[in-house]
């Protein structure tokens, strides 16, 4: 089944100068549930644009894109903002997690605005999240206190406690050494499979980017499948 569909897809923005540069060019692309893709592409080619087209966060776009047949764009603010909060998760390189707040605390915010979770159980599911990237350990310490691979496991965490169906990741393991970057690779990889939820991820990687079953590379706003 289809979950994403964009057809001629095409994004710009204005320069100071005035000047409208496009990031993303003309993209038809068909992204299969359950299945996981990979972007590569140079500093600069529109890899961010298009991950933050697909996850809804900028929607100033021409062509088309439907999730699950749905149109996105003729949807209000709000419906997108739903949408987003109840389906997809975000994981980004420089973790973002919050300072002051306690681990399982970062974990639960999701909850927070996703669906209806009584307060009661924001604890307990960011709890059940932590144990599956192998953090419940460290769920009442502070970010602070964790290491680069296990801040970006506590994300991975808090990107799945809502139970999305895709989740889009920005270089999830660009801020990490070789091996701890490939350990939070199969952290995310045997989880996202478990669930079948969809990946698409960024990454400058070549190895992690060969762990997806489809590679794609933008070049200049353009994407094509390797
Ligand atoms: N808000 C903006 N204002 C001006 N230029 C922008 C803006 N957002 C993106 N760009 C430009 O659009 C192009 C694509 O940027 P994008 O962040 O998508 O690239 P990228 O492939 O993710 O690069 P990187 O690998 O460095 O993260 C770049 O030339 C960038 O400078
Ligand atoms: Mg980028």
């Amino acid at each position: 089944m289809t979950l994403i569909s964009l057809t001629d897809l095409s994004a710009n923005v204005q320069l100071p100068d005035g000047k409208l540069l496009t990031t993303v060019d003309r993209v038809n692309l068909e992204i299969e549930e359950g299945h996981s893709y990979s972007i590569m592409g140079r500093s600069g080619s529109g890899k961010t644009s298009l991950i933050s087209i697909i996850g809804m966060l900028n929607m100033r776009v021409e062509g088309g894109y439907h999730y699950h047949g749905r149109n996105v764009r003729d949807l209000s603010d709000r419906e997108r903002a739903k949408l987003r909060a109840d389906k997809i998760g975000f994981v980004f390189q420089n973790y973002s997690l919050i300072a002051h707040m306690r681990v399982w605390e970062n974990v639960a915010l999701p909850l927070m605005y996703a669906k209806s979770v009584p307060r009661t159980e924001l604890r307990p599911r960011a709890l059940e999240a932590l144990e599956e990237v192998g953090l419940a350990k460290r769920a009442h310490d502070y970010p602070s206190r964790l290491s680069g691979g296990e801040q970006q496991r506590v994300a991975i965490a808090r990107a799945l406690v809502s139970d999305p169906e895709l989740m889009i990741c920005d270089e999830p393991t660009g801020a990490l050494d070789r091996s701890t970057g490939d350990r939070v690779m199969e952290t995310l990889l045997t989880l996202i499979s478990e669930k079948s939820v969809t990946l698409v991820m960024v990454t400058h990687d070549r190895e992690i980017a060969r762990m997806c079953e489809n590679q794609l590379v933008m070049d200049v706003g353009r994407v094509r499948h390797v």
